[in-house]
């Protein structure tokens, strides 16, 4: 297994989003290594959320990276306005598009880092054919669309499958749904070095209790290995 940094990942989709530039300097100053943004189209995935204003709006608040996850179909008209508005890392799922290679390359050219994210029902083989076009390869433990959803242990290994494609390229392995303290060491343990934690972070919106969690989860995350 290739050894990767242990990355703690706050997902705003459980932030209070009345006051969201607080949660996102709350999340950075409680020690999230990036900061999570999930877009939604309301077809791609049957819930809405936010779009490149927001992205653009939060840039200024924290200099951790942002990684953008985008549940968009399709995803290529929208990605140059998600690179301006600030994006570092841009994830799209290979079903938004009909050119998944030239979709990456475009998130390349625009200086992001880019990333591919397998459903609970796609093959981490998807992956296979582009992997020297990535930077980043997020497996879905949950079907995306909500927070506070169930992690869905088949995740495990895809996430086996993944870490043995990557080899030992420079490729970050992040998870996304259902992350808790307990089960951030199973990941761990099957390679997965990015927890994307959205209500284990957010749930109750007291900014208080964000280091304790996020410090909590990367204490799972780095004890089972
Ligand atoms: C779900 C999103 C996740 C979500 C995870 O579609 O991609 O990033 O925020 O939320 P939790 O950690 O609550 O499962
Ligand atoms: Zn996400």
């Amino acid at each position: 297994m290739a050894s990767r940094p242990v990355r703690i990942v706050p997902s705003i989709l459980s932030a209070d989003f009345s006051r969201l530039g607080e949660e996102v300097e709350a999340a950075d100053a409680a020690g999230g290594d990036w900061i999570h943004v999930d877009v939604m189209d309301g077809h791609f995935v049957p819930n809405l959320t936010v779009g490149p204003l927001v992205v653009e709006a939060i840039r200024p608040l924290t200099e951790k990276p942002l990684d953008v996850h985008l549940m968009i179909a399709p995803a290529d008209p929208f990605i140059e306005a998600f690179a301006k508005a600030g994006a570092d890392h841009i994830t799209i799922h290979p079903e938004a598009g009909p050119h998944l290679d030239r979709s990456l390359e475009m998130i390349r050219g625009l200086g992001k880092k880019a990333g591919v994210a397998i459903d609970p029902a796609s093959p981490v083989s998807l992956i296979a054919d582009v992997l020297d076009r990535l930077d980043l390869v997020l497996i879905m433990s949950v079907n995306p669309g909500f927070g506070g959803q169930q992690f869905i242990p088949q995740a495990l290994e895809k996430l086996r499958q993944a870490d043995r494609l990557i080899g030992e390229r420079p490729i970050e392995l992040e998870v996304d749904g259902g992350i808790s303290e307990a089960n951030a060491g199973q990941i761990a343990a099957a390679g997965g070095n990015v927890f994307v934690a959205g209500s284990a972070v957010f749930a109750g919106n007291d900014p208080k209790t964000y280091a304790d969690r996020i410090e909590a989860l990367r204490h799972a995350a780095s004890a089972d290995q």
